[in-house]
C-alpha cells in the first residue's frame, strides 16, 4: 500500500494543477468546491474532461474546510481511491460524507489533527472498499463502520496514531464486512478493549502494537467473532490476554509487553505455531506444554491458515521452515497433527526451563535448613531478650548475629514456599514471582542479612580480639554505645547493601532464587564485586583476627582468662564453617562478576542453598546454644514460664553438671594449658578431650 503512495501523488499533483479556484483551497476536477463544503458526486465527475488514470484517485490535500458535509462523496462511478490528508481546520466527517460509491475500494484519512467527530453512517454503501485508513487524527470516539457493508475479501483496516482514541467499544467492527479483516490498530491512545468489541467479524490479523496505554483486553472482547489468526501486542501494557477467544491465534506477538507476566491457560491456544514473547520463562511453559498438547482432528486453524498466508509476507511460516522441522525431527512425519512450536526467547543462562529448586533433594534441603536457621535464631533471639542478666557487648552483638541469621532463614523458607507452591510449572509463575514484590523482599532479606551477618561475624572477632588484648584494662574494652554505633553503621552499609538492587544498581528479578546475579551494566558489576570484596575482606579480618588471638593466648606470659581461651576456640569452628560458607560461593560469584561464569545457574543452586546458609545455621549453635551463659538463660526462662517445670529442673540439673564440669576443668586447665590450646583447631575433639580430662 505505502510503497506505491509516490505513484498516487505524481496525478495528484496534476490534478492541484489543472483545477479551478472556487476558495482559497484548490480544487480538485471533477469535485466543486465552495467556501465551507465540496461535493463529488456523478454529475460534478460527468462533467470534468478526466481521462485514464487521473479520475480514478481523488486527493484532497490542505483543505480548508471544517466540515465535510453530507452527500459530500456520492454515486462517484470512477473514483477508486479518495486520500484526505494534511488538513488542520477538519473538524468533523458528516453522516453520508462518504455514500454509495460504488467503485470505491480505498479511502485515507490522515493527518487531520482536529479531526474530532466522524458521526455514525458517515461510511455508508461502500461495496468495493478494500481499505480504509483513519490515521493520525484526533478523533476522540471509534469511528462507526456498521454501514460499509463491503463484499470484498481481505479489506485491510488502518486506524493508527489516533492519540485521543480510548477504547475500542463492543461490536466496533461489525458490518464492516463478512470476510476476513486484517486490522492495524497500532500507536493509539486505547486504554480498553470492552467485551464483544470483536463480535460479529472474522479477523485475520490484529494487531494492537505500540498502544501504550492498553492495560485491558476485557475476557470476552473476542466474544462472537471468528480469529484472529495473528495477534500482535507488542509494546503494550496488557497485563493478561483473554483466556477465551485465542483458540485461532497461530502466531502471537507479545515483544516488550513487560506487564504481561502470565500466559493465559495454555490450553486455550491450541493452535499456536510461534510465539514472539518478551519473557523467557514464558517460552519454557509453552514449549513443555506443546510436547503433551491434544490437537483436535479438525482443527479450524488450518482454514485460518489458508485465508491468512498469502496476505501477510512479513511472516515466518513457509513451506521451507516446516520441511526444516521434519527433516530435523522425523519422528514429526509419523504424527502430522501435532504442529511444532517456535517460540522466543529461549531459555538464557539465568533462566534454565526448571523448578526454583533445579533438584529434588534441594527441595527437602532447603526446608531442613530454613527451619533450622529459623528455629535456632529465634530461639537465640528469644532466650537473649528474656534474660535478666545485664546485657554485654558480646551478647549485644549475639542478638545482631542472630536477627541477621534469621533474615536469612525467613529467606530460604520464603523460596522454599514458592517453590513448593510452584512445583512442576514454575515456568508459568516465573516472571510473576520474579518481578513481584516477594522476590524484591526474598532478595533485600538475603542481600542485608547475609552482609549484616558477616559484618557482626566480623565485629564480634575483632571485639573478642581488643578483650583479650586488652584483658588487663578493663576501661580499654568496647563499651555497649561504642559498639551501639559501630553495629548502627553496620546496619546502614547492610541496609544500602540491599536496598541498591532495588533501586536499579543490578536487580533481584534476574533469576529464581531472587539473588543479585544481574551485571549487565559497568554499576551493577561494580556492585557485585564490592559486595564480594566486602565478604572476603570480612573472612580476611576473622582469619587475622583468629591468629593474632591464637597467638596471644599461647604466650605462657600473657595474663589469659579461661573464657576468652574458650571463644577462640569456639571461633576455630566459626572460621570452618565461615570458610566453607564463603569460598565456594566467592569463588564462582567473582568469576560469574568478571563474566566468565564457571558453573550454571542450575548447578550454583546446590551452592546457594547447601553452603550459603551454613553460617546461618550454625551461628546461634556455635555462639550461643551450645555456651553456658545461653544455657543458664535459656533455663532461667523456662522455669519461669512454670508450665515446664519437668522439663527445666532437668535443664537445672543439666546446668548444674556442665557448671561442676565447667568449674573442673578451669582447675585442670591452669596445668594443662598447652596441651589444651593444641587442640584449639579442632573444637570437637577438644570437647572429648575435656571430658576425658574430667
Ligand atoms: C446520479 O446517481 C443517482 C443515484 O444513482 C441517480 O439517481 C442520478 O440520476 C445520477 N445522476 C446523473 C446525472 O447521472
Ligand atoms: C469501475 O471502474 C472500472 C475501471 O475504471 C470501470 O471499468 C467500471 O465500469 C467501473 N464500475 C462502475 C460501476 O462504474
Ligand atoms: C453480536 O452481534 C450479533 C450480530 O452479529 C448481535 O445480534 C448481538 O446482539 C451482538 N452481541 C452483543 C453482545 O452485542
Amino acid at each position: 500500500m505505502w510503497t506505491s503512495l509516490p505513484f498516487f501523488l505524481f496525478p495528484a499533483v496534476l490534478l492541484l494543477c489543472g483545477c479551478k479556484c472556487a476558495s482559497a483551497s484548490l480544487c480538485p476536477e471533477i469535485c466543486w468546491c465552495f467556501s465551507s463544503t465540496i461535493k463529488c458526486n456523478n454529475v460534478t465527475e460527468r462533467s470534468a474532461q478526466t481521462i485514464g488514470d487521473k479520475g480514478k484517485r481523488l486527493v484532497l490535500y490542505h483543505l480548508t474546510l471544517r466540515t465535510i458535509s453530507s452527500h459530500s462523496f456520492e454515486n462517484l462511478r470512477r473514483v477508486q481511491r479518495i486520500e484526505i490528508a494534511q488538513s488542520i481546520t477538519l473538524e468533523n466527517i458528516e453522516t453520508l460524507a462518504f455514500n454509495n460509491l460504488l467503485n470505491l475500494s480505498e479511502i485515507s484519512i490522515q493527518n487531520t489533527r482536529s479531526l474530532t467527530h466522524i458521526d455514525r453512517g458517515s461510511f455508508n454503501n461502500l461495496p468495493k472498499l478494500r481499505y480504509l485508513s483513519i490515521s493520525n487524527t484526533g478523533i476522540t470516539f471509534f469511528p462507526d463502520m456498521m454501514s460499509i457493508n463491503s463484499l470484498e475479501s481481505d479489506f485491510i483496516l488502518d486506524i493508527c496514531d489516533n492519540l485521543y482514541l480510548p477504547e475500542i467499544p463492543p461490536n466496533a467492527f461489525i458490518g464492516i464486512t463478512r470476510e476476513y479483516v486484517t486490522m492495524n490498530l497500532y500507536n493509539n491512545g486505547i486504554r480498553e478493549i470492552r467485551d464483544h468489541a470483536f463480535n460479529g467479524t472474522k479477523i485475520d490479523k490484529l494487531v494492537l502494537k505500540n498502544n501504550r496505554n492498553l492495560r485491558v483486553i476485557h475476557s470476552e472482547a473476542f466474544r462472537g467473532a471468528t480469529g484472529p489468526g495473528v495477534l500482535d501486542v507488542s509494546a503494550t501494557a496488557i497485563g493478561k490476554l483473554p483466556s477465551q477467544g485465542l483458540e485461532s491465534v497461530l502466531v502471537l506477538l507479545a515483544q516488550s509487553a513487560h506487564s504481561l507476566k502470565r500466559l493465559p491457560p495454555l490450553q486455550g491456544l491450541w493452535s499456536l505455531r510461534e510465539a514472539y514473547l518478551t519473557y523467557n520463562s514464558h517460552c519454557c511453559a509453552l514449549l513443555s506444554w506443546n510436547t503433551h498438547r491434544d490437537f483436535p482432528i479438525n482443527p479450524p486453524w488450518k482454514f485460518v491458515l489458508i485465508t491468512y498466508l498469502p496476505l501477510n509476507d512479513d511472516l515466518l511460516i513457509t513451506d521451507e521452515d516446516f520441511g526444516d522441522v521434519n527433516f530435523h525431527y522425523p519422528e514429526l512425519d509419523l504424527c502430522q497433527t501435532r504442529p511444532s512450536l517456535l517460540c522466543t526467547p529461549e531459555a538464557d543462562a539465568f533462566n534454565p526451563c526448571e523448578d526454583i529448586a533445579g533438584f529434588s533433594f534441594l527441595r527437602v534441603a532447603i526446608w531442613f535448613i530454613s527451619i533450622l536457621a529459623i528455629t535456632g535464631n529465634l530461639t537465640v533471639l528469644l532466650v537473649f531478650f528474656s534474660s535478666r542478666t545485664k546485657l554485654m557487648v558480646p551478647r549485644f552483638l549475639m542478638c545482631h548475629l542472630a536477627f541477621a541469621d534469621l533474615c536469612i532463614g525467613i529467606y530460604l523458607l520464603m523460596i522454599a514456599i514458592v517453590d513448593l507452591r510452584t512445583c512442576g510449572h514454575y515456568s508459568q509463575h516465573a516472571i510473576e514471582w520474579q518481578t513481584g514484590p516477594g522476590c524484591s523482599a526474598a532478595g533485600f532479606l538475603s542481600v542485608f542479612g547475609g552482609e549484616l551477618s558477616v559484618y557482626t561475624l566480623s565485629t564480634i572477632t575483632l571485639e573478642r580480639w581488643h578483650t583479650i588484648n586488652n584483658a588487663l584494662q578493663v576501661e580499654r574494652r568496647l563499651c555497649l554505645t561504642q559498639a551501639a554505633s559501630i553495629m548502627a553503621a553496620g546496619w546502614l552499609v547492610c541496609l544500602g547493601m540491599g536496598a541498591l538492587p532495588l533501586v536499579g544498581v543490578s536487580s533481584y528479578n534476574k533469576v529464581s532464587m531472587c539473588l543479585p546475579m544481574d551485571i549487565e551494566t559497568p554499576l551493577a558489576q561494580a556492585f557485585i564485586i564490592v559486595v564480594l570484596l566486602f565478604n572476603v575482606s570480612a573472612f580476611l579480618i576473622v582469619c587475622v583476627c583468629y591468629v593474632l588471638i591464637y597467638l596471644a593466648v599461647r604466650n605462657p606470659e600473657f595474663p589469659r582468662r579461661s573464657t576468652d581461651t574458650k571463644i577462640a576456640k569456639r571461633m576455630a569452628v566459626l572460621i570452618f564453617t565461615d570458610f566453607l560458607c564463603m569460598a565456594p560461593i566467592s569463588f564462582f560469584a567473582i568469576s560469574a562478576a568478571f563474566k566468565i561464569p564457571l558453573i550454571t545457574v542450575t548447578n550454583s543452586k546446590i551452592l546457594l542453598v547447601l553452603f550459603f546458609p551454613i553460617n546461618s545455621c550454625a551461628n546461634p549453635f556455635l555462639y550461643a546454644i551450645f555456651t553456658k551463659a545461653f544455657r543458664k538463660d535459656a533455663y532461667q526462662l523456662m522455669s519461669a514460664m512454670g508450665c515446664f517445670k519437668k522439663k527445666a529442673s532437668v535443664y537445672h540439673m543439666k546446668a548444674c553438671c556442665s557448671e561442676n564440669v565447667i568449674k573442673s576443668n578451669s582447675g585442670s586447665n591452669r596445668k594443662g594449658n598447652r596441651k589444651k590450646l593444641r587442640w584449639v583447631a579442632f573444637p570437637q575433639r577438644n570437647t572429648k578431650e575435656e571430658g576425658d580430662q574430667t
